[in-house]
């Protein structure tokens, strides 16, 4: 790309990022990430690009998530593991659902740094910057912990590779056997008042032991014993994003070795803007979201931008409205994607429309809204007559209360049980599964639909 190298992006208007005091310090950060080793290669990213090509046609479905925010407190072993297990299984249940593959993307191994809808932090009169991910600031309300530390993205790096090690050997060391995956699935349909979801979990095992008698065990076939799992994360702090982004010497492509896609968020997609330009020349799959503010213009320009070559894969639009609002927004949206020709992923994040300040106190979303914003994604795409490609979620493995619901339901009161979250609240492992288990039945009739069209 002629006018575009990893600095560019110095030239545009920037926002969301940190003011390093000590610049030195900076300099000395980014020239020692700049010759460590990328965490991901350009062969792997464009597997992920033709795979959500598929999610543009419907043959495909995205699914992303993970934390909002990964922290350093909570790095352990235990934690990826569990993100990862109910990943897994939720993959397979939409798997199950939809008929097409599944595509499995964490929002883990690099998702540290955090917009702020505000600048400062007030808590009893004193006002104090906003915290803003790990990687450049800390959480605990003090002076010194608010001001920006570029050690810390070293520590973020290590911090990613060592996640992504984990990940590589869960993915291919027999942990993700498709047999283990559904036996997890069926201890969570064993309770009772998960019953509901019960069939569906048989029809899969009946399926499972088909595949058997017929000869598809896991020990002969190598892919049911294997997954793809990629890693992502918004690409907010752009020194760090330089900092590893290299050359593919084998392609002359420039590729953002800090993790498989990268996304840019609602409040920094100005066309005009440094994480955009710092976007655009990266081979990645990009994630853009769309909120309410996203004005036709601008999409239609950020679509040229980001994907000139009209790539199928290259872009996905993670649309995030709010539960009640999607028909306000998403339509027109569409509009422009179909008068452009534009071959995008259309993804759903079910979560930042829908944060609400519970009556304990707490940051939270309520699970029915999460899963009406899905449905109502789904109902504007068929009226539409375009494809709901993916679901993007803030969720973890482990059992917190944060999201308020669910057929486990946490109520208001229980919030302060276990609530963990670092920045916005995340659906917990049951909770996970069973939307996924809901967003399978909206796959299902899909399919049922589009058979009886095709019959008919
Ligand atoms: C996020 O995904 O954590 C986020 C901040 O989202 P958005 O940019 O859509 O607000
Ligand atoms: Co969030």
């Amino acid at each position: 790309m002629a006018d575009w190298s990893k600095t560019t992006w110095r030239n545009k208007p920037r926002i969301q990022m940190p003011e390093y005091t000590d610049a030195q310090a900076l300099a000395a950060v980014e020239a020692k990430l700049g010759s460590y080793p990328p965490l991901v290669f350009a062969g792997e990213a464009r597997r992920l690009k033709a795979a959500l090509g598929k999610a543009v046609t419907g043959d495909a479905f995205l699914l992303q998530g993970g934390d909002c925010a990964e922290s350093f407190a909570d790095f352990s072993a235990d934690n990826i593991r569990d993100t990862f297990k109910v990943m897994l299984q939720m993959a397979m249940v939409l798997t199950y659902g939809a008929k097409v593959p599944v595509v499995k993307v964490g929002r883990m191994a690099g998702q540290f740094a955090k917009p702020r809808s505000a600048n400062t932090e007030t808590i009893n009169g004193v006002e104090l910057p906003s915290y803003r991910g790990d990687i450049i600031n800390e959480l605990a309300f003090t002076e010194a912990a608010r001001i920006p530390d570029p050690q810390k993205m070293l520590q973020a790096y290590t911090q990613s590779a060592a996640t992504l090690n984990l990940l590589r050997a869960f993915s291919t060391g027999g942990y993700a056997d498709v047999n283990s995956v559904h036996s997890w699935t069926l201890g969570f349909t064993d309770g009772a008042e998960v019953e509901k979801y019960r069939a569906m979990a048989e029809r899969i095992s009946d399926t499972l032991d088909f595949m058997r008698a017929a000869g598809v065990s896991s020990d002969r076939a190598h892919s049911l014993q294997t997954v793809d799992f990629y890693t992502s994360h918004e690409s907010l702090l752009l020194e760090y994003e330089q900092a590893l982004t290299r050359l593919d010497s084998t392609s002359g492509d420039m590729i953002a070795g800090s993790g498989h896609m990268i996304w840019i968020g609602d409040r920094t997609r100005q066309p005009d803007g440094a994480h955009v330009e710092f976007a655009r020349g990266v081979i990645n799959p990009i994630g853009l979201k769309c909120g309410p503010t996203m004005q036709v213009d601008d999409l239609k320009r950020l679509i040229a931008t980001l994907n000139p070559e009209n790539e199928a894969g290259r872009l996905t639009l993670i649309a995030r409205f709010g539960a009640g609002s999607v028909g306000d927004h998403l339509p027109r949206l569409i509009k422009a994607v179909e008068e452009e020709g534009a071959k995008v992923v259309w993804a759903c994040d079910a979560m930042h429309g829908n944060t609400i300040k519970s009556s304990s106190g707490y940051k939270t979303r309520p699970f029915d809204s999460v899963l009406r914003e899905v449905q109502e994604f789904f109902a504007i795409h068929k009226a539409e007559g375009t494809i709901a490609g993916g679901v993007h979620f803030e969720m973890t493995g482990s059992d917190v209360t944060e999201c308020t619901g669910g057929v486990r339901a946490v109520t208001d009161e229980n919030l302060s049980d276990r609530y963990h979250t670092a920045c916005d609240p995340r659906l917990n492992a049951s909770q996970s599964l069973e939307l996924a288990f809901l967003v399978a039945e909206e796959l299902s009739a899909r399919n049922t639909a589009q058979s009886l069209a095709k019959a008919g």
